[in-house]
C-alpha cells in the first residue's frame, strides 16, 4: 500500500534518527544503552529491521559492545545495527569524516589496504591507506597458506604492497552478525567450522551445538585478528554472552519504497517472520548435498553437503561457485583463465571478461593467481580479485 505523504516523512524521520544516533555513539565512544525493538534504518530500497528474539531491542551494553583487545575496537565497530549488522562505505566515509581518520575502525592492522609501506601520521596519508574500507567497506583478512595446500600461489599483484605468497591478504566486508542461525558454515570460507581452526563441521547432526561452539571460537578469534587481544578474552562468560547475543538477532528490510511496510495485509517480510523459519542444515541451508563433487578431496566431502578447509581456506566458499545466500563477496568477482579459456582470446570470453571487469570496477582490488596441484590432473590457474 502507497503510504500517504504525511505518514512517508514521520517515518523517514525515525529512521534518520536511529540511523545517526547510532553511527555518531560509535565515534564518539558514548553508549546509548539500547536500540529500540522498532527501530527502522533506512536504506536505498527503503529500510531495514532488526528484531532480538530477547524483545527489549538490540542491547548495547554487552561484550559484544565492550573494547575486549587493545586497539579500542569492539565487534559493534564493524558489525554496526544502523548497517544490518556490518558495515556500509558510506557511513565508513562519515566516520572517517566526523573523526579525521582517528575511529577505532581505522586501524593498520587490517583496516588498512596494508599494513606496511603506508603513512597514517597525516590525514590525506590515512585517507589513502584506508581507502578500500572507506570506499568498499573492506577489511584485509590475512590468510595463510597452510603447509599441506593442494594449490600453489603463483603470483600476486598487490598494488598497495601486501605482496607475501605465504599470507595472503583477501578483502572482505563484514559478514553481518545477524540471522545466524541459518549459517551451515562460519566465515566466508567456513573456517570457523573446519579442522583449520579446530572447529567442528556443522552437520545436521550436530546442529544447533555445532554452530554455537564454533561462533564462541569465532569470537576468540575476531578478538585478537580484528581487537588485537591476547586470547584471554572474552572469557567463557563473554563468549557465552555474545552468542547468545548474535544468535537472538534477525534482520531483514522491513519496509520498500512506494510499497510501505512489509509485514502488513498478509505480507510476511520484516525480520519477525524469521524467527520462526523451518530451518534444516542439508536441507534448506545455503550448502547442499547435491552440490557436485568437483573440488573434491579439497573443497566438498561428497555427499554431506558441506566444505571443507584446504581448497575453499584460501577463496572463500563461492570456490565451488556456490557463494553463500545473503552474502555479498569480493572473492565471487573472479575470473577464470586456463586452457580452455586462452584458446578463445579475442572471442566472445574476452569481451564478457572486459565488460564484467568494468561493471565491477575491480581495479583498486589486488589479484593473485594460484594453480591447483592435486585437485586438477591438468594443472589449471586461477586468477582472483
Ligand atoms: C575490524 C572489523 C571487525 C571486527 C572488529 C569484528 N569483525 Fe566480525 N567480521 C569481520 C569480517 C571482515 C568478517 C568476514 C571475514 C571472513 O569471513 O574471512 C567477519 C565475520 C564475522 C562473523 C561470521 C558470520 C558468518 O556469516 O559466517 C561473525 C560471527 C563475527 N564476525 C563476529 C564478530 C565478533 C563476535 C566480534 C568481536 C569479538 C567481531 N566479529 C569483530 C570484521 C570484523
Amino acid at each position: 500500500m502507497q503510504m500517504r505523504h504525511g505518514e512517508r516523512k514521520g517515518i523517514t524521520a525515525v529512521f534518520v534518527f536511529f540511523a545517526t544516533l547510532v553511527v555518531i555513539s560509535a565515534v564518539k565512544g558514548q553508549q546509548i544503552p539500547v536500540v529500540p525493538g522498532g527501530a527502522h534504518f533506512p536504506n536505498p530500497s527503503g529500510a531495514s529491521q532488526t528484531y532480538s528474539t530477547t524483545g527489549k531491542g538490540i542491547d548495547l551494553t554487552g561484550p559484544f559492545f565492550q573494547s575486549l583487545g587493545v586497539n579500542g575496537r569492539t565487534c559493534g565497530t564493524c558489525h554496526q545495527p544502523s548497517d544490518g549488522m556490518s558495515i556500509s562505505a558510506g557511513n565508513v566515509q562519515r566516520r572517517f569524516e566526523l573523526t579525521q581518520g582517528q575511529d577505532p575502525i581505522f586501524r593498520t592492522i587490517d583496516g588498512a589496504n596494508c599494513n606496511h609501506t603506508i603513512d597514517v601520521s597525516s590525514l590525506a596519508g590515512r585517507s589513502a591507506a584506508y581507502s578500500l574500507l572507506r570506499t568498499r567497506g573492506l577489511i584485509r583478512i590475512r590468510i595463510a597458506v597452510p603447509a599441506n595446500a593442494d594449490y600453489r600461489i603463483t603470483n600476486v599483484n598487490n598494488q598497495y604492497g601486501c605482496n607475501e605468497s605465504d599470507v595472503i591478504s583477501i578483502y572482505r566486508r563484514p559478514l553481518p552478525t545477524t540471522n545466524l542461525r541459518f549459517l551451515s558454515t562460519v566465515m566466508f570460507d567456513g573456517r570457523e567450522s573446519s579442522p583449520a581452526t579446530g572447529t567442528a563441521k556443522i552437520l545436521y547432526s550436530n546442529y544447533p551445538d555445532s554452530l554455537v561452539n564454533d561462533l564462541k571460537h569465532q569470537s576468540v578469534d575476531a578478538t585478537i585478528n580484528h581487537a588485537e587481544g591476547d586470547g584471554s578474552r572474552p572469557t567463557a562468560a563473554e563468549r557465552q554472552a555474545i552468542v547468545d547475543f548474535e544468535m537472538a538477532l534477525f534482520t531483514a528490510q522491513s519496509v520498500g519504497n512506494g510499497t510501505g511496510r512489509l509485514d502488513t495485509q498478509g505480507a510476511t517480510g520484516g525480520p519477525k517472520a524469521l524467527v520462526t523459519q523451518p530451518f534444516f542444515i542439508s536441507i534448506n541451508s545455503s550448502v547442499h548435498p547435491l552440490v557436485s563433487a568437483f573440488e573434491q578431496p579439497g573443497g566438498i566431502v561428497e555427499g554431506d553437503g558441506q566444505f571443507t578447509p584446504g581448497r575453499t581456506a584460501l577463496h572463500g566458499s563461492s570456490g565451488s561457485g556456490c557463494a553463500r545466500a545473503g552474502h555479498f563477496q569480493f572473492q565471487t568477482d573472479k575470473y577464470h583463465r586456463g586452457r580452455r579459456y586462452k584458446r578463445r582470446r579475442g572471442g566472445w570470453r574476452s569481451r564478457y571478461r572486459r565488460r564484467f571487469l568494468a561493471s565491477r570496477n575491480l581495479r583498486p582490488l589486488p589479484r593473485y593467481a594460484e594453480r591447483g596441484e592435486s585437485l586438477f590432473p591438468h594443472a589449471f590457474e586461477h586468477r582472483y580479485w
